[in-house]
């Protein structure tokens, strides 16, 4: 029933672009993880009870002005108090494992003081264990965004005395929960935190300084993760055997024109610039690509030498290689790649964007959501598992996000089920045509919620979530009932 070429060029070959149509039946090897993720500051609501500090998302929803209508997370969909009623929707579908994040400014609400908040603590505690209970295994980030506004005051990334604080969070976390997670992530999709937060300031907490801070503040993040990494494997791994890694969100970059090698080049150098600027030295050498540093020297235009991109120390870069035990991707989307002209540079912030040197568009043809970012290319999961399985050494991958938006948030949301389908049809492929050490797959998301700056306005959800009433009712939705059928049958049998 193979309908595809088992050939894998798709990333540099236009007339194979839709080499993918065929649908392909196959089923994932028996451990293979099923799952849904969401995020705390996304879904819990309470954002000032039991002892939580402010973060910067809260400091960002409240101040006005930067999220549609002006909405907030202050309530959500309530699952500080509603987290039974999550883990029944959890069960409904039958996912062998959940994705979702701890609020930092819950757990330690003074990271200068480092004092634990045992109500915080309490809380994930019970979900945990009630997960546990109806066989779901927790898979935790630790940081989904929600800087503690008390960091972000006292320097934010800038400052690395936060390595020392985001260590010791990492620490009360694992010591606390370590017992029953087995999944751990330190970051989520640092790209975003560091551009959208630092470089174009479109998220929290809204500072646009595109040439420096975004390199500042990921080499500072590199840094964290890989001192929770060590911490885990020398003191909690003998004990509890998990798995740490950093979730990296990433498009698919294929060459505008396969024909022509300086798009193939340019596709290679947006991911390097991508992905790689996390997961080169985390999963390669504990240093920056190659042509990172190149381009960014470029254009750095000092007389000196001296460069935008910070430098590791080798023993830093001996510390950082290495610190992973999977690779977390989220993936939703693929971008055309061709060398940037004149007017593309013009009109690119100076700065991570423009140092790349690369012009980014998308194939009128493809079919949009209702997200700006998110374009219909299936293919593209297949192009990107590649990717990983040759720069990164066929690392195990787990698919952490994946998922697609609608705006009315009907109850019939085939859109979604086309979408998901397709994307799950070609992680399949990758997995059981390519070889792709694939071995989990997470949608994005078990239910509507607040999706930053659109707020409500864009829904993710398997399940629809009514905002406007009090008790927040949670009710699949078509593609929630599509997704149980696809974890019961392991994939898509023939
Ligand atoms: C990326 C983020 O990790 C998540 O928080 C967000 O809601 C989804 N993708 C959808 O945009």
């Amino acid at each position: 029933s193979i309908v595809v070429s088992s050939v894998f060029p798709c990333a540099a070959s236009d007339d194979k672009r839709n080499f993918t149509e065929g649908f392909y039946f196959g089923v994932m090897p028996e451990n293979f993880t099923w799952g849904v993720s969401t995020a705390a500051f996304q879904i819990e609501g309470a954002w000032n009870e039991d002892g939580k500090s402010e973060s910067i998302w809260d400091r960002f929803s409240h101040e006005g002005g930067h999220i549609a209508l002006n909405q907030t997370a202050d309530v959500s969909c309530d699952s500080y108090h509603k987290w039974r009623d999550d883990i029944t929707i959890l069960k409904e579908l039958g996912v062998k494992h959940y994705r979702f994040s701890l609020s930092w400014s819950r757990i330690v609400p003074d990271p200068t003081t480092g004092e634990v908040n045992q109500a915080g603590v309490n809380f994930y505690l019970n979900l945990i264990t009630a997960l546990k209970e109806a066989g779901i295994e927790p898979m935790v980030t630790l940081f989904h965004w929600d800087l503690p506004q008390i960091l972000e005051d006292n320097g934010s990334w800038g400052n690395e005395t936060i390595i020392q604080q985001y260590k010791h969070y990492a620490d009360v976390a694992f010591s606390h929960f370590g017992y029953w997670v087995k999944y751990w992530l330190t970051f989520n999709e640092p790209w975003v935190v560091t551009w959208s937060g630092y470089g174009i300031g479109e998220y929290a907490p809204g500072i646009k300084q595109p040439a420096t801070l975004p390199y500042l503040y990921a080499h500072t993040i590199i840094k964290c993760h890989a001192q929770a990494w060590h911490l885990y494997d020398t003191t909690y791994r003998p004990r509890f055997n998990g798995m740490v890694s950093i979730t990296l969100n990433t498009d698919f970059f294929a060459p505008k024109n396969s024909s022509k090698p300086e798009d193939v080049e340019a596709a290679e150098r947006a991911a390097q610039f991508s992905v790689g600027w996390f997961a080169h030295p985390i999963y390669v050498d504990g240093d920056y690509p190659q042509v990172m540093k190149d381009y960014v020297q470029r254009n750095t235009n000092s007389t000196d030498g001296s460069s935008r991109l910070p430098k590791f120390t080798d023993s830093e870069k001996l510390f950082i290689k290495g610190t992973f035990d999977y690779f977390g991707l989220n993936h939703y989307s693929t971008s055309l790649c061709e060398p940037a002209d004149a007017a593309y540079q013009a009109s690119v912030p100076k700065g991570y964007l423009g140092d790349m040197e690369v012009k980014l568009t998308r194939d009128p043809k493809w079919q949009k959501s209702s997200s700006s970012y998110l374009y219909y290319v299936p293919w593209g999961m297949r192009g990107i598992l590649n990717f990983i399985r040759t720069n990164y050494n066929n690392t195990p991958v787990i698919v952490t996000e994946n998922g697609v938006t609608d705006r009315n948030g009907t109850l019939l949301d085939f859109f979604r089920i086309q979408y998901i389908r397709a994307y799950i049809n070609e992680l399949t492929k990758a997995a059981l045509i390519d070889n792709c050490n694939v071995i989990g797959y997470t949608v994005w998301s078990i239910m509507d919620n607040f999706e930053w700056t659109s707020g409500y306005t864009q829904k993710f959800g398997l399940y629809y979530v009514d905002f406007d009433n009090p008790q927040r009712p949670r009710v699949a939705k078509q593609s929630g009932t599509w997704y149980k059928g696809v974890i019961a049958d392991h994939g898509f049998p023939d």
